[in-house]
């Protein structure tokens, strides 16, 4: 059963969520919920705080990319940064672009209790620390100047207004 996806200014998505300390038969059942929700939803990632659960759970759909993640933790950042486009499924409608370290390290259990580690560039790496920013309450428009942010949530006031046709579908992390 896909979940709802809460939209911003949902006070849920400003949160920190809980580390999860022990994967139980719920636990996996949220993550088999999220990949459904996700996947429906046409994003490249989803958080748990995105589906009203405060728990340190991701899940990503990046090219080979396709599982849940627990207790996802960036372990190293390159120095090199990034500029991509990025948007966010909780603030539909609007997107930025701003940079991001270029590689990340990711150090996380499966749903399976099993640890791994990912090294990843490109987009995989941008949707991972998209992601890992939701389990903090970070969003992306965070990382934007105040006006260019105000600018943005003004139009997307105005998207909400007009309703979901106005928006452009496109895929979002
Ligand atoms: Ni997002």
């Amino acid at each position: 059963m896909a979940l709802r996806i809460r939209k911003y200014p949902d006070p849920i998505l400003r949160r920190r969520a809980q580390e999860i300390s022990a994967i139980d038969d719920e636990i996996k059942r949220l993550a088999d919920q999220m990949i459904e929700t996700m996947v429906l939803a046409k994003g490249y990632g989803l958080a748990a705080p995105q589906v009203g659960v405060l728990k340190r759970i991701i899940t990503i759909d990046v090219e080979d990319d396709f599982y849940a993640l627990i207790n996802p933790e960036i372990i190293k950042k390159s120095d090199e940064t990034e500029v991509w486009v990025e948007g966010c499924l909780s603030i539909p409608g609007i997107e930025a672009e701003f940079p991001r370290p270029a590689k990340v390290t990711v150090r996380a259990l499966d749903p399976d209790g099993k640890e791994i580690l990912l090294e990843r560039d490109g987009l995989a790496a941008r949707v991972l620390q998209h992601e890992i920013d939701h389990l903090d309450g970070v969003l992306f428009i965070d990382y934007l100047s105040q006006t260019k942010r105000l600018m943005l949530l003004k139009e997307y006031e105005r998207l909400k207004k007009e309703g979901p046709k106005a928006r452009k579908d496109t895929k979002v992390f």
